[in-house]
């Protein structure tokens, strides 16, 4: 299934879609410093894919907070609830439910988070809105989204190269992906979700692979760009990943390719 941001289909990639976790987990652990959970607290996990960053603090904190994560995609509700099971944690479950209509009662929860999941949201602002409602009033939370084009280097490459081969609307979701990324515009939609408390700020951190094949290799095997490969004649696959290896070279550190990524953390309180 395609949609019209071009976003992946995070349906059919759910399996390979932890060949990421790592890469990302400096986010998660930013996060969750935001956060602040608290024994007791019930807390919610938004766009919660295979589980993160809910099951990282279900670790953390074994049975003392109550975690729901939600998502729209049902098979990736599947992977995080098999972790639950072949972990056996205790307090925590994966829900298949779109982010804009939360099955839960006004006030119910004491903290909610989401990485990378609100700018992917079909409505953000209604995702936001739900976020708001169901918090108590003095409840906390701690959003992660991607920051803008030009500091989100893997995107951007992948974006410039494919759209000279195949249609612009076919293009990796370069637009969908920093659309909350630029000053102004988070801001304006958690206030108009109703937050009156709340800060956001940039943070930095780095994607490290051992080679640019190492960096492709899982680029191709999450099919996280199926959609673009799909639309890309046989006969011009080498020359995207050579053109991206170009690109890529600026960030090849003695025997490593490190990429600079930057994300906003917006934290605040209802
Ligand atoms: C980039 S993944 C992030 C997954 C996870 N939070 C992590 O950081 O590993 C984005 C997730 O948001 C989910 N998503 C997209 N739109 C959604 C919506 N409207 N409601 C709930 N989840 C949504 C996708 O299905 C996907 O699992």
């Amino acid at each position: 299934m395609s949609n019209s941001n071009n976003q992946p289909d995070w349906a059919a990639i759910a399996e390979n879609f932890d060949l990421w976790l790592p890469q990302i987990a400096p986010v998660g652990e930013v996060l969750l410093e935001g956060l602040s959970a608290r024994p007791g607290d019930k807390i919610i996990d938004l766009g919660s894919g295979t589980g993160e960053p809910a099951l990282t603090l279900a670790r953390l904190m074994r049975g003392q907070v109550d975690i729901t994560g939600v998502d729209s995609a049902g098979p990736m509700v599947d992977v995080a609830q098999r972790k639950v099971k072949d972990e056996g944690l205790a307090n925590v479950r994966f829900m298949h439910m779109p982010a804009e209509q939360l099955d839960f009662a006004d006030n119910r929860f004491d903290r909610a988070m989401s990485r990378f999941g609100v700018m992917l949201f079909n409505d953000s602002q209604q995702g936001l809105k739900e976020i708001h409602r169901v918090l108590k009033p003095g409840g906390h939370f701690s959003i992660a989204v991607w920051s803008t084009p030009e500091t989100m280097p893997t995107l951007l490459w992948s974006y410039d190269v494919f759209s000279k081969h195949i249609a612009e609307d076919a293009a990796p979701p370069l637009h969908k992906v920093t659309s909350l990324g630029r000053p102004g515009v988070l801001d304006e939609m958690l206030a108009k979700a109703g937050f009156s408390e709340f800060s956001i700020e940039p943070h930095t951190f780095h994607y490290h692979f051992d080679s640019f094949d190492a960096y492709w290799d899982i680029v191709e095997t999450s099919d996280i760009l199926k959609q673009q490969y799909d639309a890309l004649p046989k006969d011009q696959h080498a020359a995207i990943r050579e053109e991206i290896a170009v690109l890529a070279n600026i960030h090849m550190n003695e025997n490593e390719l490190v990429i600079p990524h930057e994300f906003l953390l917006a934290t605040g309180v209802k």
